[in-house]
């Protein structure tokens, strides 16, 4: 009886942590942090320059509206160059890059042709030789960008030199299964602005991703063996103690999978989860806002996914052994 009870509670005290945790991080960020200032010096007067990277495997039927998306922004085109780097598609997309820049030869791109396929961050660190803009741009082929002037505000932040790196926060297209991205976005959105504006958010968005190139080159670029490229390397430069950021001025559609949701937030949720992993061993050398930060994502990442597994895994052991059920019912019919 005193197993069952005991188990019962612990059960219902990590669901509890489960649930709450991530939601008291949420008000306490909200409540401390989302309204305060952010004690940048921004400058819409300064226009740097900005190199475009584009990573693509196989996007034939999407890379022509990007770059169209791309070309309407407002930021001036001589001061931006866009680079695709392409990974030995097998579907045309770089024979598309080129129709597109023989009909638009008033944009500077720049098509890379990798011979074989090596990852997404394989492929930007190839593109980063070529790169010559101040600040560097990631940005994936299924995303668009909500705004002509979305480069322009997110680029405007690097007028302040203690801003490392800036990404956008998300406005998920779509219905239907897009309402709980949707849902789900918004509390990640209040999440990152506020971190940001605290320090710095260790989580960054392959839909806009923007670096000083300096900072890049001081970190060696993107790692090859961790997911989540971009926001390790923002975490990266944010150990050095410059603040990366997501801001409110620049927002990005994402193209949510129609097909194969699960697998595609299964696989996002594990390179997530090898960033904070690899993250662990330099938590130490973090500035304090900094590391309060790293050390909540860290937990939810790392140890509250399994915290809901345990739970669940008593309450199954509870229910799928009637004898401690029967014990448990006489006990409550005795009291
Ligand atoms: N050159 C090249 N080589 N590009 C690639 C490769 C490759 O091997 N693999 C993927 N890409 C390109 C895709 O064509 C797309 O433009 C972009 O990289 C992102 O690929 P997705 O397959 O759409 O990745 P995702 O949606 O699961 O994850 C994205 O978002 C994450 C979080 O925002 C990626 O950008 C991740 O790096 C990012 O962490
Ligand atoms: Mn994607």
């Amino acid at each position: 009886m005193v197993e069952v009870g005991l188990l019962m509670t612990i059960a219902l005290i990590l669901a509890l942590l489960h649930f709450g945790v991530p939601l008291s991080y949420y008000y306490y960020l909200k409540k401390w942090w989302l309204s305060k200032p952010w004690n940048i010096r921004r400058d819409p007067g300064y226009k740097p320059k900005v190199s475009i990277i584009v990573p693509t495997y196989n996007e034939a039927g999407l890379i022509e509206s990007k770059l169209d998306d791309l070309a309407k922004q407002d930021y001036p085109r001589e001061l931006v160059e866009v680079i695709v780097v392409d990974s030995a598609s097998t579907d045309g997309t770089p024979e598309k890059v080129e129709e597109w820049a023989r009909r638009n030869p008033d944009v500077k791109l720049a098509l890379i042709r990798e011979p074989t396929r090596r990852g997404k961050a394989h492929a930007l660190n190839n593109a980063l030789k070529y790169a010559t803009g101040d600040i560097v741009v990631i940005t994936d082929v299924d995303t668009t960008w909500s705004s002509n002037d979305t480069l322009s505000n997110a680029v405007l932040w690097f007028n302040d030199l203690s801003v490392g790196a800036v990404t956008c926060l998300k406005l998920p297209a779509g219905k239907g299964i897009m309402r709980v991205e949707e849902g789900y976005r918004e509390f990640y959105n209040v999440v990152r602005l506020a971190e940001s504006k605290k320090h710095s958010t260790p989580v960054f968005h392959g839909e806009l991703a923007a670096f000083r190139r300096s900072l890049l080159e001081k970190v060696g670029g993107f790692p090859t063996n961790i997911g989540a490229d971009d926001s390790h390397t923002a975490t990266k430069i944010a150990l050095m103690g410059y603040r990366v950021i997501a801001v409110d001025n620049a927002w990005c559609v994402e193209n949510v999978p129609r097909s194969r949701y699960h697998t595609w937030r299964i696989r996002r949720a594990q390179h997530l989860i090898q960033h904070f992993m690899a993250i662990l061993k330099h938590l130490w050398r973090a500035p304090r806002e900094l590391r309060e930060t790293l050390l909540v994502e860290v937990y939810l990442h790392l140890l509250n996914p399994w915290i809901l597994v345990i739970a669940v895994a008593i309450l199954l052991y509870l229910a799928l052994n009637p004898s401690i059920v029967a014990i448990a019912l006489i006990a409550l019919g005795a009291t």
